[in-house]
């Protein structure tokens, strides 16, 4: 099985999409995948989850750390990269089994050639630690010199973040230490290369060294560097604590910490892989899918979520949206779900930020941000796009009316206690989220006394491209949802938790409390089907929009980066949407629609879907999936499991770069596969299997973790095997295509037949 992607030549136009492609990291830091001899202007970066800094009255961002693995050559007094010489010969591979990045220029020296070859990693077994091998050798003798060490100016859209640089070489070791500009924290990187061969070391500026040597033909010369990273916020001491991970690392030896590093990649995917059979292009992409997903995860902190470009850089302000709890959660429920907890607290973490926001627009409760950081106060602007003709800021709305924003934060929190049974993260915080956010939506809703009901006015769904909107199915159905949950929460509490609830209880004692939620919940208009199309409408008066083909819309735009929303945006005063919204409503309620509103509205809105965020493409695979018509699903998840294999999407607006790694299409590639072709669902108590396979695909297979205890799952078009690990705790539930419930019991094998096969139903249960 495939698990490497390279390219076999160096192209220039590629620096800034291979960036992405070729990222590696571990969820404390991630790595772009640029060349050793890069800088800021090619993008080279080491970017902190959770270290922001605001510089010079512009927006926050994440703090790109100095580059430790930077290093240039020089042969017989000429540079020697890929952007001073045409290389003959050049490739650059990305190993997604163990995130491992390599790279080998060949170039052409005098009287031959020369190797360049280097290999790195972000440890996955420790943290704060990356290491490289790399090596060179020609077929001419030559005299070669090595400037490597620290690189200390980092690439920044919105910078310089790093003040009072200090760079020190004691005795080899290289340390370059810095403060942020807002916070102060202070951000450290140590480094020391090493290497066996004879050699002459002189200091370079600032936190580089030059080792120049002699090569003789045909011999093979080796070396190491060791780096560390630590902030402010991990210790009080980042240098030295970098300092002490560089020693021990050097101790330890690339063989031995690159072998950790193998094993820990192995024990992720052994808890995440999913396998595709029957085609092979669906699993590499897949796989590629889960990758990006796994060198972003924090596994180590609750601090932290997933920002929109992941650590790819600093792009969407390194902010938090809610891509985590609607479209990457769902994979690390399913497989990792301390990873998923973690998620979760992050947002009771933020929770002061969100009752702030709340507080300074006159509501209630929790309003979380559209763009979270560190605090959790919004860091998305009021003129978050600059407008293309008359390069004016636009007031756009996203901040102040993206109000499903609190409710996505419910569902993720009541999805997590749901499916792991883990009640605990309600009394960590979890329902004092919920009922604030509760009580937000109760002081934001408006009572229509004439219809006698209530009803969510002026806010912008997942549709961007329509702010101001009333009545947006997708949000008033989430609310709803929200009231819902706050009730079965506070039930829950009672139970559990009876001491948290009565403290909570009393904290919320003056309402709006559990009375007026009831209240609220029976008089909330949520907008449903049409009984004669069956037709949900997006919003109020959405159908009297101008409904233009999209092709048409499209040949209506005067520049190529103009934005379709926005007051004047052309799409605005059209029925063409941004994203997936009403679709994306059928899919999170999907028991509560019959197949024949979602296959109208999938093919009603479909059309006018322009697919404008990366978020968009796979919830159509997933509803037709739901359907039962996969094909049509099928090259929608392509797309999404590709984004940033091929790096088709957008990479700048104007002269700002918004490309970097897309988190939310790789969350929703791993749904498209296994919650939608696969037909996997867990309400917490039984399995529920009802696959609809695209075409070539024989069958998907993978691991789950459900309510602590661990199964495999098999799916074909004939049978559903589930395997229940030995040490598990109880019987699982399970329901193939609709059938009657079985049992699958600790250390047996469950087999049934899938609705679609011969003799179907027929079950058997075999011991291991
Ligand atoms: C989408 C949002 C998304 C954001 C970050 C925007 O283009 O419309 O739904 O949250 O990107 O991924």
């Amino acid at each position: 099985m495939n698990w490497v992607t390279a390219d076999k030549e160096f192209s220039r136009g590629k620096i800034v999409t291979n960036g992405n492609k070729y990222m590696t990291g571990n969820g404390y830091m991630g790595c772009r995948g640029t060349l050793e001899e890069f800088g800021k202007e090619q993008l080279a970066a080491v970017t902190l989850a959770g270290v922001y800094d605001q510089a010079g009255g512009k927006w926050r961002e994440p703090v790109n750390a100095p580059n430790a693995l930077f290093t240039r050559l020089s042969c017989n007094g000429k540079r020697l990269g890929v952007l001073d010489a045409e290389p003959l010969l050049h490739k650059q591979e990305l190993d997604i089994s163990c995130a491992l990045h390599k790279r080998e220029t060949v170039y052409g020296i005098s009287g031959g050639e020369l190797v360049f070859a280097a290999e790195r990693f972000v440890s996955m077994d420790q943290l704060h630690v990356l290491a490289s091998r790399l090596s060179l050798t020609a077929t001419a003798d030559c005299r070669i010199e090595l400037e490597t060490g620290i690189d200390g100016e980092v690439w920044d859209i919105n910078g310089p973040h790093l003040y009072g640089l200090q760079e020190q070489n004691a005795a080899g070791m290289l340390l370059a230490s810095a403060v942020t500009g807002e916070l102060a924290l202070q951000v450290a990187v140590a480094e020391k290369t090493v290497y066996g061969f004879e050699a002459q070391e002189t200091a370079g500026e600032g936190a580089r060294r030059f080792i120049a040597f002699d090569v003789k033909a045909g011999e093979v010369y080796e070396w190491f560097k060791y780096a560390a990273v630590y902030t402010e916020l991990d210790c009080s001491d980042p240098d030295v604590l970098a300092v002490q991970n560089v020693r021990t690392a050097e101790a330890a030896g690339y063989g031995q910490l690159l072998t950790a590093h193998r094993e820990a990649w192995a024990a992720r995917w052994k808890r995440s892989d999913c396998l595709i059979e029957g085609d092979d292009a669906a699993q590499f992409a897949l796989r590629y899918s889960i990758y990006q997903l796994l060198i972003i995860a924090p596994t180590a902190s609750e601090k932290v979520s997933i920002p929109a470009r992941g650590l790819s850089g600093q792009v969407y302000k390194g902010a938090v949206f809610w891509d985590t709890e609607m479209f990457m959660l769902p994979f690390f429920l399913h497989s990792d779900p301390g990873t998923a907890r973690n998620l979760l607290m992050y947002r009771i973490h933020t929770l002061d930020g969100a009752r702030r926001k709340a507080a300074e627009y006159g509501y209630l409760g929790a309003f979380y941000a559209w763009e979270s950081q560190d605090s959790g106060d919004d860091a998305c602007t009021l003129f978050n796009v600059n407008d293309v003709f008359t390069g004016r800021p636009m007031r756009t709305y996203f901040r102040d009316k993206q109000v499903h924003i609190s409710a996505d934060v419910v569902h993720g929190i009541w999805q997590y206690v749901a499916f792991t049974g883990d009640d605990s993260l309600l009394a960590d915080g979890g329902a004092e989220v919920i009922w604030e956010c509760a009580r937000f939506f109760y002081s934001y809703a408006y009572y229509n006394p004439v219809k006698q009901r209530y009803e969510i006015l002026d806010v912008t769904g997942p549709d961007e491209y329509h702010e101001r909107v009333n009545n947006n199915a997708f949000t008033n159905a989430l609310v709803h949802r929200t009231l819902e949950v706050a009730i079965e929460c506070s039930e829950l509490l009672q139970a559990m938790f009876p001491e948290r609830y009565q403290q909570l209880a009393g904290q919320f004692a003056g309402g709006p409390f559990l009375k007026e939620f009831r209240e609220m919940l029976d008089g909330l208009y949520v907008p449903q089907p049409d009984p004669d199309t069956l037709l949900i409408e997006q919003f109020d008066r959405y159908f009297k929009l101008e409904d233009v083909p999209l092709a048409e819309l499209k040949a209506r735009v005067l520049h190529p980066n103009e934005y379709f929303g926005g007051g004047n945006g052309l799409a605005a005063t059209t029925a063409i949407l941004k994203q997936a919204d009403v679709v994306l409503m059928l899919n999170l309620f999907k028991s509560s629609f019959s197949k024949e509103v979602k296959q109208a509205n999938w093919e009603y809105y479909e059309p006018r879907t322009e697919h404008g965020s990366s978020l968009s493409p796979c919830i159509y695979a997933l509803v037709a999936a739901d359907i039962g018509s996969p094909d049509w699903g099928y090259p929608y998840f392509m797309r999404t499991a590709t984004v940033d294999l091929t790096g088709e999407s957008k990479q700048y607006v104007g002269d700002l770069y918004i490309g970097g790694t897309h988190p939310a299409a790789n969350g929703g590639a791993w749904m498209a596969a296994v919650l939608g072709f696969a037909g996997v669902e867990f309400d917490g108590e039984t399995l529920r299997v009802q696959p609809a396979l695209p075409g070539q695909w024989t069958a998907v297979e993978l691991p789950l973790s459900l309510r602590g205890d661990s199964f495999r799952l098999r799916v074909s078009r004939e049978e559903i095997t589930v395997s229940s690990a030995a040490g598990n705790e109880g019987a699982l539930k399970v329901c193939a295509s609709g059938s009657e419930d079985q049992l699958c019991r600790p250390g047996t094998v469950l087999t049934l037949r899938t609705a679609g096969a011969a003799g179907s139903n027929v079950s058997a249960n075999t011991a291991e």
